[in-house]
């Protein structure tokens, strides 16, 4: 046999078993080719920290992937952080900072306009007018993980 008689003798084989398997296949109760369920806990993961070297003393503080999260507490349990949104109900800044003196989250310039909100999310000033979603925070051993 030539080789280009085998490629076409493999491509005449596969092609058959393919469609015996589809058949196989298609009377129901096989194979389900849905989207799987989203992961126990209702969400995805936004934030993930290790707390053996970040977020180590009350205050301290990080915003990224559209999270701010604070440790507001000195354990190591979920009651021991605050988790929110980064982005600002104003006009959807980044809030810049916490500041560990006032306790607030501020949204400061050049982009923001300088509301403030507690660590519960809640407006303590204004101009932004609603207060920032909070998410689930999780803690398995050092690991922190927010949802
Ligand atoms: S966008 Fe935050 S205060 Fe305006």
């Amino acid at each position: 046999m030539e080789r280009r008689d085998f490629v076409a003798n493999l491509g005449i084989t596969l092609a058959l078993a393919c469609t015996a398997g589809l058949a196989a296949c298609g009377g129901g109760g096989g194979y389900d080719n849905s989207t799987p369920p989203p992961p126990a806990g209702g969400g995805s993961t936004r934030l993930s920290v290790n707390l053996n070297n970040e977020l180590m003393a009350v205050g301290d503080a990080k915003i990224s992937g559209g999270v701010i999260l604070i440790r507001t507490g000195s354990g190591n349990t979920a009651a021991d952080f605050a988790a929110l949104s980064s982005t600002c109900t104003h006009q959807g800044c980044t809030v810049s900072a916490y500041n560990k003196t006032s306790g607030l989250i501020e949204c400061n310039a050049p982009c923001g306009h300088g509301s403030r909100y507690a660590t519960s999310g809640a407006v303590n000033t204004g101009p932004a007018a609603n207060p920032l979603t909070a998410y689930q925070v999780t803690v398995s051993g050092n690991v922190l993980t927010v949802s």
